[in-house]
Formats: C-alpha cells, structure tokens, sequence
C-alpha cells in the first residue's frame, strides 16, 4: 500500500513527539504493508521555504534511521496546503513541494477552509490548474457542508480536482455520517484515492488495512486495492522513485 497523506515528521502540528516515536511509526506502517508513505506537514508560517526545508531535513534524518533498522519503505516530502491566498502566493513562488504527477499537474493534497466551501471554490480549481496543479481534496467526506450536501461536490470533480476518501472514516472512526459520506464517494466513484492522514499516536498502515477492508465491502476487492495501491502509485511512484522533478 502507498499512504499520499500522513503526518509522520516529529517536530510539526499534529506529528510524532519526537523521531523515535516517528520511527516506530513508520516501521509498524512498514510491517502491514506500507511500501511508500508521503509526509504532509502542516506550514502554518506565511514563507513556506523555512518548514519545507525543515521537512526535508527532518524526513532525510528519519530515512537515514530507517535504512539503519534495515527498513527500505519510500518516504517523501510533500505538505498538506489549505486553499486560501497563502497557497496561492506558495504556488506562484514555487514553494509547495508536490507528493507526485496527475495528467501533467503537480498534485497537492489540499485543506478545504474549515467554515465553508468558497463559492468561487471551480475559478480557485482553474487557476491551479493554469499554474499546473491539480488538487487532491483531503478527507472531504468531513467536511459541514458535503455531510449537508454530498452535491457540493460535484463542481469540485467537474472542475478536475481529485478526492481522498479517509480510510478511518470508511472504517466508521468518525462516525456514521462521515462514514455514510465517504461510502458515498465510492459508490460515485469520486474518490481517487484512499489515505490514512495519520497523526500522533494512530497506526497508519492498520488505518489503511481497515479503510481497504470497508472499501472492499462496497466496490469489491480489486478496486480497493486500486485506492490504497494502482493509483496512489500512478501519481507518486515515480515521484518516490526520484524519477520525476514534481
Ligand atoms: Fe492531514
């Protein structure tokens, strides 16, 4: 299984307390199958550049820990982005390291505003895309306005940006309307992948093996292996493989 979002580096909000703790969490991750895990920190600062390159220096130190225990899984740098005017800014100045490639597009996993979905969310979808980023909705099934409305998002699709489904949710993790969402975005065959958004203390690949379990139930078996395997890695492979510049 590959896991595109995931808050795996010690140091930023919501991750491990310190690189043991996210040491283990990746070996157990590793240990359920886990080929390849994408870290999505949070930046809360207005320049990105500082946390990225801390990211990227936190990751390399965890790696180098990994490949000393024998470990071999893949683990890259990416961030997960909220949709506002500082993303805007970090794309325009090439600060948002991508988690891999979709038809051309850099892919980033993408926050929608807590609040609501801006109505101007298909111009905001348009212009990534003329800066050649696609946007993967992260845990959308959470969100007030799609557990009002699952239709909210279907300008979201038309407009090309991609969607997660949260393995913990389609596990039930986050209740029967989240669930009842999330199971929805498979039926519509809206969701292009499947993550565990991992934060400290929770166990990314049994998130994953759960989420894949409950996904199987409802699409079947080969294509829930399609959310967690053929198009995480049809978007990120060569990215992890360090053949892409994405
Ligand atoms: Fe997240």
């Amino acid at each position: 299984m590959l896991d595109l979002h995931c808050h795996i580096l010690p140091g930023f909000p919501g991750g491990p307390v310190d690189m043991e703790a996210a040491l283990q969490l990746v070996l157990s991750a590793s240990s359920r199958g886990v080929a390849a895990i994408v870290a999505t920190p949070h930046f809360l600062e207005s320049d990105f550049r500082p946390q990225v390159q801390q990211a990227v220096s936190t990751c390399a130190a965890l790696v180098s820990r990994l490949r000393v225990r024998g470990s071999l899984i893949d683990i890259q740098v990416s961030g997960e982005y909220r949709l506002g005017q500082r993303l805007a800014r970090a794309i325009v100045m090439d600060q948002t390291p991508a988690l891999g490639l979709h038809e051309g597009r850099r892919v980033l996993v993408t926050q929608l505003p807590e609040a609501r979905i801006p109505r101007n969310i298909v111009s905001v979808i348009e212009w990534m895309a003329t800066q050649r980023i696609c946007p993967l909705i992260a845990c959308p099934e959470q969100h007030r306005d799609v557990l009002r409305d699952l239709q909210v998002l279907e300008p979201v699709v038309a407009a090309g940006a991609l969607l997660e489904v949260n393995a913990g949710t389609l596990a039930g993790r986050r209740g029967p309307y989240a669930q009842r969402r999330s199971r929805e975005l498979l039926e519509r065959g809206w969701a292009t992948v499947m993550s565990s958004n991992a934060h400290a203390g929770d166990a990314a690949g049994a998130l994953l093996e759960v989420g894949r379990e409950a996904a199987a139930a409802i699409i079947g078996e080969s294509a829930a292996w399609d959310l967690v395997w053929k198009r995480p890695a049809q978007i990120a492979a060569p990215h992890l493989l360090g053949r892409s510049k994405a």
